[in-house]
C-alpha cells in the first residue's frame, strides 16, 4: 500500500526553501497589521527553518487557510486547516492580524464579513509560525505564553511535539485533494481509550475498528515525541508511559531533520509518517513508519453494506454476500444490494418458498440486531423459518439460537475467533412470477425491461442505501468490548432501545431541562429537545394535548404497537410516559429539521437526486403504515412539517399512529383551520368515510411540492395560474410544458423521471379516492418497476 499522504502543489512556487541551521530557533515575529493574500505575495508566513508555513493554499479552484509542510519541488503536505468545512475562498480575500489583535479572514464576496481564524480571549500582540509546525498567537511581544496555538485545535494531523489530550479527536480529511471533514475519527476518550470510529454514527463498541485498550488508565494523554517519533499514552500525573504505540526511531544521522507526522487519512487509516530532510535541504524521503489498523479489513465501511472483506495476494478486497451484487464494483464502500427484485412482504408469510434457497457461510459475524430471535432450534429449523418468512433475508445460527435479519447488514466479517456464527442467506433459485402488479393503473413490462429498470433504480437508491442500515444502532455482538464506554449509556442502553421504555414524568422533565427548548408544535402538542444518559443521547419529547382519555392499558398497548414499528422511514419511538392525565412520547432526535424547512426555507435546497430519494423515503414510510402493519394506520396528517430529516438526510415520518387518540372533533377543527385545499383530501369535507386513500392524497401534494420545491399554495408567483400548485402542475402536464416546473439551478433533472413523478403525483391527488393508487403502487411506480398511465384531470368539477 503506497504512501498516501496528502501532497499539494502550491500556486505560488515557494521562492526560497532553505533549511536553515537547526540552531536557528528564533521565531519570526508577525506583527499587528501584517496581512496575506492568496495571489499577491506574501501568500504565507514561513517558519524560521522554512519547513512549515502558515497561509493560503489552493484547493480546487479556490483557497483555504492552513499550515503545511514544505517538501520537494514545492510539494506541500497540509497539516492543519482553518474552518475546514467552509467552502474554498476566492483570490480577492485577505488574511490579517489586525491592529486590534485579531487574526481574521476577509472575503470580498461577502463584503465586510470577517471570519475569525483564531478564537482568542483577549487580543494578540504578535504571532509566530514555529519550526514545530505550531502557529501561535501571543498577547505580548516578548512571546511568553501563547494565548492561542494551532496545536490545540488539530484537524486530521498531529505533529511531533504535539499532544492529544482527553476528549480531543482527529477527524480524517475527505480526499487527497479536499481537506474538509471526512468519514473517520480517532478520539482519546475520557475513559483513557484511544479509539477509531466511522463518523456520523452512534459510535458504539461494534462501530470501533481500533482501540488502544487503555480504558481505565485515565487521566492520560497521547504524546508524540518530536525527536524520535515515539507515540505513547502517558499518565498525566506521573508522566510515565502507559503504553507505547510506536516505539520511534533511534538513528537519524543521515538526515539533517526528520519531521514526524501522524494523520488520520481519508481511507480511515491512522498513519505515522516521517519526512526526512538531508543537508542540502531537499526532502529525500517520506516513509510510513506505523499504521493502524494493521489489517485493512478492519476499517469500518472499507466494504459497504452486505459485503465483506477478504485478502488476495495480501491485497484486501470486498465480496458481496450471497444473493447480492455490487452497487458499483469500483466503489466497494457503497456495498451490495439484492440482485433480485424485492417482493412486497405482507403478513410476513412467504407463499413462494420454492423460489428461494439458503446458502450458508461458516465462522462469520456481523454487527446488526436481528428483528427476531428463536431459541432452542436446529439449523434446519432456522433455515426453514427464514425461508417461510418473507421478511427474513439473512439469519445467523449459533448455539441453537436462530436470529433473523433483514438486509442490509453491516460489519460482516470472517471471524475465525470465538463467538462466530454460521451465516444464512436467502437466495433466489429460479425465476418465479413477477412481483404482484397492483390495480388497474399499471401495465406489464417484459422481464428484461423490468430488470434494466431495476438496475437503474438500484443506482438511484444508492445514496439511500448508504444510510439504510445505520437506522439500526442495535449492537448485537459486543466483541470490541475491550473498553467500557458502554457503561456511560446509563439506563437507556443500546439493548433497551429495542424495547419501549416507560419513563416517569420527572425523568422527562429533567431530561428536557423543564421543557425548556421547544423544537416545534405538532398537531398533537409541543415537542421539546432533551438529552438522556448524561447528555450523550439526544431525544425529542412530545407532550400530547387534546388527547382522548384512553384507559391506561389501552394507551400502553397502543404505544407498544407503535413502538414495534421499526421502519427506516418512520421516526423511532423510544419510550413514553403515563402519569395521571399526562401523556408524553419520547422519540429519537432528528437533527436536520423538517422537510418543510428543507424545501421552503433552507439555503441549501436539496438537489434533484436527493429529492427523488426523499419522495421514495416518504412513500415507503406511508406504505409501511398502510400495508405492512397488522392493522392499517391512517396517518391523517401527511405534510412536510411532519416529515423529519435525520442526520443522514433520510426522510422519516413522524406523528404516525396518533390520529386515533384525537378528540372526535379534533380532525374536523383541524380541517377547518386548514381552509382550502392544503394537504387534505376532499373527502374530509364531504362527510364520507376516511380511508388510507386520504393519506395518498396528502402524499400526492407533498410529492408535487418536492418536485417543484415550493408550497402547494404560493401567493408570490408570476402568474395567477401558478398559485395553486396542483392546478398549475396539471396544466403544465396537459400542455406538455413540464419544463416550466423545473426548479432554477437543477441541472441534472432528467425529463422522464420528472414526468413520471408528476404523473404519480397527479394520480395521487384525484378527487375520487378509488382512482388514487395504493401506496404500494406508488412505490413501484416511483421505483420505475411499473408503468404509469396518463392521469386524468384531478378535479371533477
Ligand atoms: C512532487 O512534485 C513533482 C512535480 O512537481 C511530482 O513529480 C512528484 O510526484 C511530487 N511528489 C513527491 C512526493 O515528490
Ligand atoms: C472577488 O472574486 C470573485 C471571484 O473571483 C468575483 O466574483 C468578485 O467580483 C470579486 N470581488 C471583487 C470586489 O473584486
Ligand atoms: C469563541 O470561543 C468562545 C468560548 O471559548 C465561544 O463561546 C464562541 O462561540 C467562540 N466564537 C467563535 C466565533 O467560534
Ligand atoms: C496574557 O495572557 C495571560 C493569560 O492568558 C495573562 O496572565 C497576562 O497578563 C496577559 N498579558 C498581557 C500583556 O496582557
Ligand atoms: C506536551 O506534553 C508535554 C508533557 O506534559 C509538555 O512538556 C509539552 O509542552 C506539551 N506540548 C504542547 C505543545 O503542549
Ligand atoms: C498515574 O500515576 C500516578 C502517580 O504515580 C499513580 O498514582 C496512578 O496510579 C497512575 N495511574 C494509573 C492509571 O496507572
Ligand atoms: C523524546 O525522546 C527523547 C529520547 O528518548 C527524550 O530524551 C525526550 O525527553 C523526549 N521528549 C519528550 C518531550 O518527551
Ligand atoms: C538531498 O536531497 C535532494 C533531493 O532529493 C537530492 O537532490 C540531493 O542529492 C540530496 N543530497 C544529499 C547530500 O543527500
Ligand atoms: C445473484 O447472485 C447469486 C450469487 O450470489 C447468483 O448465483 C445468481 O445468479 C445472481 N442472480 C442474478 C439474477 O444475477
Ligand atoms: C402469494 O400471495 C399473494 C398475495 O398475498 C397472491 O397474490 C399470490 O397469488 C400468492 N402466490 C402464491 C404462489 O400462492
Amino acid at each position: 500500500m503506497g504512501l498516501r499522504c496528502a501532497i499539494f502543489s502550491v500556486l505560488i512556487f515557494l521562492v526560497c526553501v532553505t533549511v536553515k541551521s537547526q540552531q536557528n530557533q528564533a521565531s519570526k515575529i508577525i506583527s499587528l497589521g501584517f496581512s496575506l493574500s492568496p495571489t499577491n505575495p506574501p501568500t504565507f508566513w514561513p517558519s524560521p527553518s522554512g519547513l512549515f508555513a502558515f497561509g493560503f493554499y489552493t484547493q480546487h479552484t479556490g483557497f483555504k487557510v492552513g499550515i503545511w509542510l514544505v517538501g520537494n519541488n514545492g510539494n506541500i503536505t497540509i497539516v492543519w486547516t482553518a474552518n475546514r468545512d467552509d467552502p474554498p475562498i476566492t483570490s480577492n480575500s485577505t488574511l490579517e492580524l489586525t491592529r486590534s489583535g485579531k487574526l481574521v479572514l476577509r472575503t470580498e464576496e461577502h463584503r465586510g464579513e470577517e471570519k475569525l481564524i483564531a478564537n482568542t480571549t483577549g487580543s494578540a500582540a504578535s504571532a509566530s509560525m514555529l519550526d514545530s509546525g505550531n502557529f501561535v498567537l501571543y498577547n505580548d511581544t516578548q512571546q511568553q505564553q501563547p494565548i492561542w496555538q494551532s496545536f490545540d485545535f488539530p484537524t486530521d494531523t498531529i505533529l511531533g511535539g504535539q499532544n492529544l489530550s482527553m476528549d480531543m479527536r482527529l477527524t480524517s480529511h475527505l480526499s487527497d485533494t479536499d481537506h474538509s471533514t471526512g468519514q473517520y475519527e480517532i478520539i482519546l476518550q475520557t475513559d483513557g481509550n484511544l479509539v477509531m470510529y466511522p463518523l456520523n454514527i452512534e459510535q458504539t463498541p461494534t462501530d470501533a475498528y481500533y482501540a488502544s485498550g487503555t480504558n481505565g488508565y485515565a487521566p492520560l494523554f497521547l504524546s508524540f515525541n518530536h525527536s524520535t517519533g515515539t507515540l505513547a499514552l502517558i499518565n498525566s500525573t506521573s508522566f510515565e508511559a502507559i503504553i507505547s504505540l510506536h516505539s520511534g526511531l533511534t538513528s537519524n544521522n543521515n538526515y539533517k531533520t526528520i519531521i514526524y507526522r501522524a494523520t488520520l487519512d481519508f481511507d480511515g487509516f491512522f498513519r505515522l509518517n516521517s519526512h526526512k530532510f538531508n543537508a542540502s535541504g531537499g526532502e529525500s524521503q517520506i516513509q510510513t513508519e506505523w499504521i493502524q489498523p494493521a489489517n485493512p479489513c478492519k476499517v469500518r465501511n472499507f466494504c459497504g453494506f452486505n459485503s465483506y472483506c477478504t485478502f488476495n495476494d495480501n491485497q484486501p478486497y470486498c465480496l458481496c454476500v450471497p444473493g447480492t451484487d455490487f452497487i458499483d464494483p469500483n466503489k466497494w464502500s457503497l456495498g451490495c444490494d439484492k440482485n433480485f427484485s424485492r417482493r412486497v412482504c405482507k403478513d410476513g408469510i412467504e407463499n413462494d418458498t420454492n423460489s428461494f434457497d439458503i446458502t450458508t457461510m461458516e465462522q462469520m459475524s456481523w454487527g446488526d440486531f436481528p428483528y427476531v430471535e428463536i431459541m432452542q432450534v436446529s439449523m434446519e429449523d432456522c433455515k426453514k423459518s427464514c425461508l417461510e418468512d418473507c421478511n427474513c433475508e439473512a439469519a445467523s445460527f449459533v448455539d441453537s439460537t436462530c436470529r433473523k435479519h433483514s438486509l442490509p447488514i453491516r460489519y460482516f466479517e470472517r471471524d475465525v475467533g470465538g463467538g462466530a456464527f454460521t451465516a444464512l442467506f436467502k437466495v433466489r433459485v429460479a425465476k418465479s412470477e413477477k412481483p404482484p402488479l397492483p390495480e388497474t393503473l399499471v401495465s406489464g413490462r417484459s422481464k428484461k425491461e423490468v430488470m434494466s429498470i431495476l438496475v437503474m433504480t438500484i443506482g438511484l437508491l444508492t445514496s439511500s442505501c448508504v444510510a439504510l442500515a445505520i437506522s439500526g444502532i442495535y449492537v448485537y455482538k459486543f466483541r470490541v468490548l475491550k473498553y467500557k464506554r458502554l457503561l456511560q449509556y446509563g439506563n437507556v442502553g443500546i439493548m433497551q432501545e429495542l424495547t419501549l421504555h416507560l419513563f416517569s414524568y420527572s425523568e422527562l422533565k429533567k431530561a428536557t431541562n423543564g421543557f425548556k427548548e421547544e423544537l416545534g408544535k405538532g398537531s398533537f402538542g409541543a415537542v421539546y429537545k432533551g438529552t438522556l444518559c448524561r447528555g450523550k443521547k439526544l431525544i425529542a419529547v412530545k407532550r400530547l394535548q387534546k388527547i382522548v382519555e384512553e384507559g391506561e392499558r389501552e394507551f400502553q398497548a397502543e404505544m407498544r404497537a407503535i413502538g414495534r414499528r421499526h421502519h427506516r422511514n418512520l421516526v423511532q419511538l423510544l419510550g413514553y410516559c403515563i402519569e395521571g392525565s399526562k401523556r408524553l412520547l419520547v422519540y429519537e432526535y432528528m437533527s436536520n429539521g423538517s422537510l418543510a424547512d428543507l424545501l421552503f426555507k433552507s439555503p441549501r435546497r436539496p438537489d434533484w437526486n436527493e429529492r427523488i430519494k426523499i419522495s421514495l423515503n416518504v412513500a415507503r414510510g406511508i406504505h409501511y403504515l398502510h400495508e405492512e402493519c397488522e392493522a392499517p394506520i391512517i396517518h391523517c396528517d401527511i405534510k412536510p412539517q411532519n416529515i423529519l430529516m435525520d442526520e443522514f438526510w433520510n426522510a422519516k415520518i413522524s406523528d404516525f399512529g396518533l390520529a386515533k387518540f384525537l378528540m372526535p372533533d379534533q380532525t374536523r377543527t383541524f380541517t377547518g383551520a386548514r381552509g382550502t385545499r392544503g394537504y387534505l383530501a376532499p373527502e374530509w369535507q364531504r362527510n364520507i368515510p376516511i380511508s388510507v386513500k386520504a393519506d395518498v392524497y396528502s402524499y400526492g401534494i407533498v410529492l408535487l411540492e418536492i418536485v417543484c420545491c415550493r408550497r402547494s399554495m404560493e401567493v408570490n408567483v408570476s402568474t395567477p395560474e401558478e398559485v395553486i400548485l396542483s392546478n398549475w402542475v396539471y396544466n403544465c402536464f396537459a400542455e406538455r410544458e413540464l419544463n416550466k416546473l423545473m426548479v432554477v439551478g437543477d441541472e441534472e433533472v432528467d425529463m422522464e423521471t420528472l414526468e413520471n413523478m408528476v404523473k404519480v403525483g397527479l394520480w395521487c391527488i384525484q378527487d375520487e379516492p378509488a382512482l388514487r393508487p395504493s401506496m404500494k403502487s406508488v412505490v413501484l411506480m416511483l421505483e420505475g418497476i411499473t408503468d404509469i398511465s396518463i392521469p386524468p384531470c384531478p378535479t371533477t368539477y
